[in-house]
């Protein structure tokens, strides 16, 4: 009956995150899956996580509503668009609590293949590989913006905007708002506000994928481009995540946001999203959106939480500035400073495959093979070892 059935290649990220569990090599490092390690190389459990966890403590698991819990929806929303938001005020948004960032993705790509098909859909050149996944599963065609100039390391604002510009009027488009995931080159709010004019004039939809709110600049700052889109457009996309930002990674908690011309018009949306939802997995998981919502509605926890984004954060800046320092003291040739000029979890090295490859095979330092290095796997620690391992391959 399954003779036929094709053999998974694997995923370009989560293959390489198992190859390194099975690596023996007691000197390998991480540097490949978007996770956040703290200064000791361990998957942080954050204090305020864990003060919600203790309070709410294991209480009755019924069947929470289709669409998430009504106070943790509320609160991804004043996250996500800000408290005095007038999308708000004026109820024009259909959120739901979904699994995680990519959860939110799958909902949003087959919610819109059913009620606005047969677009393009745009995604940056390069991209997080699962977002022509999630897409083309639910039936779009996914074509590319122009993004990264790898000669220049720099954006290719002016030919991502052409690219836009002649797409068809009401594409789909998937904009990274902050921390672009792989190349964690963002637009500045200049180029932001020249983007938002053109998805407008163009009637293109955009689905804003925000996975690292926090990790660049603050948490309102990284929702800024999302804010500022908020007070022009009716219609839009906004997927979230706090699997990073809460390190919750394995309690699949993210929202997702369509943005509606009116308030009937969004009660009918949120209809159609817990009706995706009841389809697929009926409803969602209780803990990780109860914990969120408990720090997000607490002043203290979420003084506290706020203040424990902002150290990863630092953590991360930090990492950026100390691997381009070791790799200077080790070559005069080899510059590393864009990497400092990068932002969030994410910097595109540059380095081949082979180089990668050979990082890999001969000092144990896994990174993707597109070159995409997670800055916060590094620490204290390894950072020497990296940069003698970057140099190694540079110069091979
Ligand atoms: C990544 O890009 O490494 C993360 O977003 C994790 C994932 O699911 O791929």
């Amino acid at each position: 009956l399954f003779g036929n059935v094709e053999a998974f290649a694997g995923d370009p990220i989560l293959s390489l995150n198992i190859a390194f569990q099975g690596d023996p090599r007691t000197e390998k490092v991480n540097l490949t899956i978007g996770i956040y390690m703290d200064g000791n190389g361990k998957v942080p459990v954050l204090p305020s996580v864990k003060a919600a966890a203790e309070k709410l403590g294991f209480g009755v698991r019924s069947y929470i509503p289709m669409e998430g819990l009504a106070d943790y929806r509320r609160l991804v929303q004043e996250l996500v668009f800000g408290k005095g938001s007038k999308l708000l005020a004026e109820k024009r948004v259909a959120t739901m609590q979904s699994l995680g960032g990519t959860g939110a993705l799958s909902i949003a790509a087959d919610f819109l293949a059913k009620h606005t098909p047969g677009r393009p859909v745009y995604v940056s050149d390069p991209t997080w590989d699962n977002h022509h996944g999630l897409f083309q599963r639910a039936g779009f065609e996914t074509k590319t913006y122009p993004y990264w100039d790898g000669a220049t390391r720099t954006l290719r604002f002016d030919d991502m905007m052409k690219t836009l510009e002649e797409a068809p009027a009401g594409s789909i488009v998937i904009v990274q708002p902050v921390c672009h995931n792989p190349t964690g080159v963002d637009l500045s709010p200049a180029q932001q506000d020249a983007l938002s004019d053109l998805l407008i004039a163009k009637q293109h939809i955009p689905v804003f994928d925000m996975a690292y709110q926090g990790f660049a600049d603050g948490i309102d700052e990284d929702a800024s481009f999302v804010r500022r889109y908020a007070e022009r457009a009716s219609s839009f996309l906004v997927a979230n995540s706090f699997s990073k930002n809460f390190s919750l990674y394995g309690e699949r908690v993210g929202g997702l946001s369509v943005v509606c011309a009116t308030a009937d018009e969004a009660d009918r949306v949120l209809g159609q999203l817990k009706l995706a939802v009841r389809r697929s997995y009926s409803n969602p998981p209780t803990t990780g959106a109860q914990i969120v919502a408990t720090v997000l509605g607490d002043p203290a926890l979420r003084a506290l939480w706020e203040a424990e984004v902002a150290e990863m954060r630092v953590r991360m800046k930090a990492m950026r500035e100390a691997l381009a320092a070791e790799v200077k003291k080790l070559s005069n040739e080899i510059d590393v400073g864009f990497i400092t000029q990068q932002r969030g979890m994410f910097s595109y090295t540059g380095l081949s495959k082979a180089q990668v490859v050979q990082m890999r095979d001969t000092d144990g330092v896994y990174l993707v093979e597109s070159g995409r290095m997670c800055v916060a796997g590094l620490t204290e620690n390894n950072v020497a070892a990296v940069a003698k391992s970057l140099v190694a391959a540079r110069g091979a």
